[in-house]
């Protein structure tokens, strides 16, 4: 088969990686890619966000298969627009990535199924968002309901700060359009999980679970990111709540998503609190995590490509997908500075001499080549992942490989698993 993957990140080079070992890849390609993907299969310079040229290279190119990394392109209709034209892609529908691209979408199908969620309501009006919360407890939680790369959502600790928010989304348009409307909801104490399901718009197949470090700092200290680390298999997931994850969230969500005209198929990825009175859904993202992603394809003993086709043709049904026993660990590698402002262009050397290995990896997350040379070219910019007998052993394998990168302007956190 010819498979076209669309994006460039951590994400897409693991799910490239994953593919290209498949014996029914014929040929790989990538838009945009980057230098890691790049010795994997063949980059292509077109941007995830252009539909139409994504389509005309997928049409002109005899594309099998495409599988779509990111959010954004699916909630503005690449797989629509690459269906009208007979070309079958992973990923949901525009209609069905609504799940993602709008909070208040995803909470009203929450109540009107009784699926747990936290309490919320929706506004379209500043005014009424900061009386209506002047009347609540805090902490509240002020998200901008459509979206904004991992920015729209603040935890208000005082009523001054929910103003705060309101008015930075809603007046000042700091989200854009994705401000013009907000949930504000409940403040949800626990243990956060992100859960994975493949879907075939009927049936849902668990796909694990992972643990995220989204604040910058060790210790959980300072600024969220989109993600400083992660491993799976989460020690939390036992039988029964996976049970309940998929009875009381994912399926009525599908049967919901179905009732609504629009079937979901792709991976539905829950971002879970585990409170004290249950799984309560704090979001739904409609494609892979990252870098929760290169964890799970590391752990993945069946061959990932099926998988991603039974989802697209609707015949999850009968299909089984097989893990290794052991964890997977991802350290990021960001450069200094972020999630602030950082500079780009800074040498990274030593990859070459590691080697490569199926239980050791380095997925180029924001990279650029230079000749010869790697530099980093983002935040997020290395995911030095490594899969060991246990969570300590996977661990120790990938800490011991950020040693022997010799980049001094990037760092990383030190207790990812700890
Ligand atoms: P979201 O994009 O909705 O997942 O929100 C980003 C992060 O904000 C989550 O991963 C949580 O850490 C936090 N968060 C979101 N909603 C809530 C909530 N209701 N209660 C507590 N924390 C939340
Ligand atoms: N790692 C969080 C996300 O992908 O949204």
């Amino acid at each position: 088969m010819r498979i076209l993957v669309v994006g460039g990140g951590g994400r897409e080079h693991a799910l490239c990686w994953a593919i290209a070992a498949s014996p029914l890849c014929e040929k790989l390609y990538c838009a945009p890619g980057n230098p890691g993907i790049a010795q994997l299969g063949e980059c292509v310079p077109i941007g995830a966000g252009d539909i139409g040229a994504l389509t005309d290279f997928a049409r002109t190119n005899e594309i099998d298969f495409v599988v779509v990394g990111p959010e954004q392109p699916l909630v503005d209709g690449l797989v629509d627009r690459l269906a009208e034209h007979g070309i079958k892609a992973f990923g949901p529908t525009a209609s069905a990535a609504r799940l993602e691209g709008s909070k208040g979408f995803m909470k009203d199908l929450c109540t009107e199924y009784n699926i747990p969620t936290a309490a919320y309501h929706r506004f379209d009006d500043a005014t009424a968002a900061k009386d209506w919360a002047a009347t609540q407890n805090v902490p509240l939680v002020v998200k901008a309901d459509g979206l904004a790369a991992g920015k729209g959502v603040t935890i208000a600790q005082s009523h001054a700060d929910a103003v705060a928010a309101i008015g930075e989304a809603m007046s000042e348009r700091a989200f854009g359009d994705a401000g013009g409307e907000l949930v504000i909801e409940e403040f949800l104490t626990g243990q956060e999980m992100s859960f994975f399901a493949l879907v075939d718009g009927e049936t849902a197949l668990p796909f694990g679970a992972a643990h995220d470090y989204k604040p910058v700092g060790d210790g959980h200290t300072g600024p969220n990111t989109g993600g400083m680390g992660a491993y799976t298999p989460s020690p939390r997931l036992t039988d029964e709540l996976q049970h309940e994850v998929m009875t009381a969230i994912i399926e009525p969500t599908l049967r919901g998503m179905q009732a609504r005209g629009a079937p979901f198929r792709g991976v539905l990825y829950a971002g879970l609190m585990l409170t004290a009175d249950g799984p309560k859904l704090l979001e739904y993202n409609v494609r892979f995590g990252d870098p929760e992603c290169q964890v799970l394809v590391m752990r993945m003993k069946s061959d990932l490509l099926p998988a991603l086709i039974a989802a697209h043709d609707g015949v999850l049904k009968n299909f089984a997908v097989r893990w290794y026993d052991e964890a997977v660990l991802t350290v990021v590698m960001a450069t200094e500075g972020y999630p602030g402002s950082y500079d780009k262009g800074s040498e990274i050397r030593g990859l070459d001499q590691l080697g490569s290995s199926n239980d050791i990896f380095v997925f180029h997350a924001g990279t650029k080549a230079d000749g010869d040379r790697i530099l980093a070219n983002g935040g997020r910019v290395l995911n030095v992942t490594a899969l060991g007998a246990s969570l300590d052993d996977a661990r120790r394998r990938a800490y011991d490989t950020v040693a022997q990168i010799d980049w001094p302007e990037g760092f990383c956190r030190s207790d990812i698993g700890s």
